[in-house]
């Protein structure tokens, strides 16, 4: 299949805005879908449309299955070594708001500390400062070094008998760069505590194998990985799972229930109360089958890579943030500022090119506060981009900052 053929697959990118055809590179906030996604969603929809795990008639079955296949095929995807390792969310805000939850219960108490990387995403900081409002626990903040980097001895020396948890992003939505994901691990667990690794970012543009990484949890997002938005994952080690009680109470989530005391379903179903999103879970299978397909295409995101990393740090006047001496570790997502001109502007003269990024905070005020700016502009490539689409956006980008200047 050539990349042609491949985008193809993807109603969307044929789209026009402004009479232009649409450069599409806001990926890092979320992917386009292809068609077999679409026809998994509408044939459910249409055919297959009842409620899972409850009823024994026939489509209740033929819905549980469709279910219950995506958790085998997302089990096998990741290397988990059980399909029960693997709770069905809303996307990885809930995944990470669901361990805050059901970890903190388990195992933080007051005086306990968490350590989140400065460059994290606000999911992955704000459920765990609520965490530790409730228990009187503290968080400490894994700072970037003076390259913008997390530095993996800088982690060691911060981590103490008080530390429970270590949260950080396997690549920051920002900077886009792959932090040491194993070393960070191994760090964690000679000293004994415990890490939770957000891979929103992370899953689209490498392979994951959790037990090779040794992860305790880790998160995604269907929606930035072509699957029906409102789906996620939480992988957690079984026994780890085991630990933890239930995040939110209701249907299917139960053993029994007494007036005198409810006992929970074993994992994961313990994790999954009402109604799931059942017709959007069974088009990860789809999505993910999708994502192995476009890994063909990865010497164009290594062409692209370098023709927009070369232009943002050879051209005065650009700053990008972000930066990687090995471009093997960097995903194609560039965060950049531009002296004399506001990203805002930036991002409305692109938009109206034909060229849709990504512009402001990025859920990351942190980080923003680190680099000393109020916003920035991103553009992120997926594996279905290709390289004209990344030299018009560099001619657009010239054209629009002499517009602005
Ligand atoms: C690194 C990272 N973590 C968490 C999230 C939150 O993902 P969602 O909004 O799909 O829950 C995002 C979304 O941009 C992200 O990039």
């Amino acid at each position: 299949m050539t990349l042609s053929e491949a985008r193809n697959i993807f109603p969307h990118l044929s789209q026009k805005v402004y009479g232009k055809e649409l450069v599409y590179l806001d990926n890092a906030a979320t992917s386009h879908r292809p068609r077999q996604v679409i026809d998994k969603w509408v044939s459910l929809s249409e055919s297959c449309n009842s409620n899972i795990h409850r009823a024994v008639h026939h489509t209740a079955d033929l819905a549980t299955k469709e279910f219950e296949d995506a958790r085998l095929y997302v089990q096998k995807y990741l290397n988990a070594q059980s399909p029960d390792e693997i709770i069905f969310t809303s996307g990885t805000t809930q995944s990470i708001n669901l361990l805050a939850f059901s970890f903190g219960e388990a195992f933080i108490h007051a005086g306990d500390e968490i350590i989140i990387a400065e460059s994290e995403h606000h999911s992955n900081i704000v459920p765990w400062q609520m965490l530790c409002e409730r228990k009187a626990a503290s968080i400490k903040v894994w700072r970037l070094d003076s390259e913008g980097k997390l530095d993996p001895s800088d982690l060691e020396l911060l981590i103490t008998p008080s530390t429970k948890l270590v949260c950080f992003a396997a690549i920051s939505n920002v900077l886009g760069v792959l932090n040491p994901v194993k070393e960070i691990v191994n760090i964690c667990h000679s000293k004994n505590c415990l890490v939770f690794t957000d891979g929103a970012q992370h899953i689209v543009h490498s392979e994951v194998d959790v037990q090779e990484l040794g992860f305790d949890f880790y998160a995604f997002s269907g929606h930035k990985i072509y699957a029906a938005p409102g789906t996620g994952v939480l992988y957690g080690r079984r026994e780890l799972l085991e630990k933890l009680p239930p995040y939110m109470g209701g249907g299917e989530m139960i053993d029994t229930v007494r007036w005198e005391k409810t006992t929970y379903a074993e994992v994961p179903h313990r994790f999954e109360a009402g109604t799931q999103n059942l017709t959007s879970v069974p088009t990860l299978i789809p999505a993910l089958q999708t994502a192995s397909m476009l890994r063909q295409f990865e010497d164009e995101q290594e062409r692209i890579k370098k023709l927009v990393y070369d232009y943002l740090t050879a051209t005065p006047g650009f700053h990008l943030y972000g930066t990687s001496a090995d471009l093997k570790n960097k995903i194609p997502l560039f965060s950049f500022t531009v002296e004399g001109v506001h990203h805002e502007d930036l991002a409305l003269v692109l938009d109206k090119m034909g060229v849709a990024v990504r512009s402001g905070q990025m859920c990351a005020e942190p980080l923003m506060d680190h680099f000393g700016v109020t916003g920035m502009l991103r553009a992120s490539f997926a594996p279905y981009n290709t390289y004209g689409e990344a030299q018009y956006f560099i001619e657009s980008l010239e054209k629009a900052i002499r517009m602005l200047r």
